[in-house]
């Protein structure tokens, strides 16, 4: 990370700090009623969901913990709720991990601070002396409480990230935040039964109304950790591809961080990006079949090393396209060789017959092809292989696609 962009977070994080505080403060003063009970159940509730959160693909975690702050707010208001959210300041297992201190003084402030809003927008609305707890406007300040913590949460985390990693806030968003938007409705909904049992009978309901939160965020946590467990059994196979390959060693890593590049710059979605940085890890799987004699040949290819070669898009592809949650993306590994004047391989598509996702894994593996060295070839500088990238525009290389790379580079310098 550049030194403008650290300092940036840093002042960011700070500012969420202090602004956080601000506002506990300013509720504490302005709402004086604080039930000792309800911070003492409701903070071992949310200090348990809270240890046992789910972290998310780029930042930021999933958590039921919400659902208990949310709950205390309903019951005793909002000195209650902010002080049961303050538990996230005893994240244990963060501190085991040694998370930068910064880190927690960002989730400090933006619990606060969306807690804050929150519960100042339901004080103003909800009817505290209705006869009924169930009355349709209370419930509809519950949920409207429900968005502006989940917007401001959401917004305030993606915005961190969006300054430290210099990504697309909106894309940021979408993919890293947009899905939870229904559990976060089921967060509410769950939210108003703890509160209404917890009125109407005793605190002893919450051991029946938590388990259901507990089990929810447990599906998170397995839904969260099949995605881990794919990209790291694809991790493996790219080892295993380039061990048997001695000339592109770390190729297939460096098509990844090309294509993301690319990607970037045509602002395509984070979730098309992620399904994309999978398929370029793998785009040369299919060379597991390609014999070793060709494909550690330390010459030129003859026409027979060519027709064995030209065989591993289609083995790449059989193989990729039994991956669930590639299957509708592994056509880019079978038309990475494809180019647009229709002289590429296997099948010589052209133009808009191959997809875009091809055209991107053939300029990023064309482009780190030509600035590596292999024993038949020396390396071009990065100058001279914009000025290839540049000259194969439209016969080899998508257009649009080989600007936004050229770009990117130029931009990189
Ligand atoms: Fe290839």
């Amino acid at each position: 990370m550049s030194r403008e962009r650290k300092l940036a977070l840093h002042i960011y994080v700070y500012s969420v700090f202090i602004t956080g505080l601000l506002i506990l403060s300013y509720i504490l003063l302005k709402y004086r009623n604080i039930s000792l009970l309800g911070v003492v159940l409701f903070g071992a509730l949310f200090f348990g969901a809270d240890n046992l959160s789910v972290p998310l693909p780029k930042a930021g975690s999933v958590s039921v913990n919400f659902g208990f702050s949310l709950a205390s707010l309903i019951i005793y208001g909002p000195s209650t709720a902010l002080l049961v959210t303050l538990v996230c300041a005893f994240n244990i297992r963060e501190f085991l991990r040694k998370v930068p201190y910064y880190r927690h003084l960002f989730n400090i402030g933006q619990f606060l601070i969306s807690m804050g809003v929150a519960s100042l927008a339901f004080e103003s609305l909800y009817d505290r002396q209705s006869v009924s707890f169930l009355y349709p406007r209370n419930i509809s300040v519950i949920f409207l409480c429900v968005l502006v913590f989940f917007i401001s949460n959401t917004s305030l985390t993606a915005s961190a990230i969006s300054i430290s990693e210099r990504m697309n806030f909106i894309n940021l968003w979408v993919f890293n935040f947009a899905w939870l938007i229904p559990s976060e409705i089921f967060l509410g909904a769950m939210a108003i039964a703890i509160s209404f049992l917890y009125k109407l009978y005793s605190p002893f309901t919450l051991i029946f109304t938590s388990l259901p939160l507990i089990i929810a965020q447990y599906t998170y946590f397995l839904r969260i950790r099949e995605r881990r467990a794919l990209l790291s059994s694809i991790m493996q196979i790219v080892k295993v591809v380039e061990a048997k390959d001695i000339y592109t060693a770390g190729h297939s890593v460096r098509v990844a961080e090309y294509s993301e590049m690319i990607a970037r710059e045509l602002r395509l979605s984070e979730y098309a990006i992620e399904v994309l940085r999978n398929v370029a890890n793998l785009h040369d799987l299919g060379k597991v079949q390609v014999d070793l004699s060709v494909l550690n040949k330390p010459g030129e290819f003859n026409n027979l090393d060519w027709e064995e070669m030209k065989k591993h898009p289609i083995v790449g592809y059989e193989i990729v396209k039994e991956i669930t949650f590639l299957r509708d993306s592994a056509d880019a590994i079978l038309y990475h060789h494809e180019r647009m004047d229709g002289k590429g391989y296997p099948y010589g598509k052209k133009g808009d017959e191959i997809p875009l996702f091809a055209k991107i894994l053939c300029v990023a593996d064309s482009y780190d092809a030509m600035t590596t060295e292999r024993p038949y070839k020396k390396a071009l500088s990065e100058k001279e292989a914009i000025l290839e990238l540049k000259r194969n525009s439209g016969t080899q290389f998508d257009p649009q696609v080989c600007e936004a790379f050229v770009k990117v580079l130029e931009r990189r310098g």
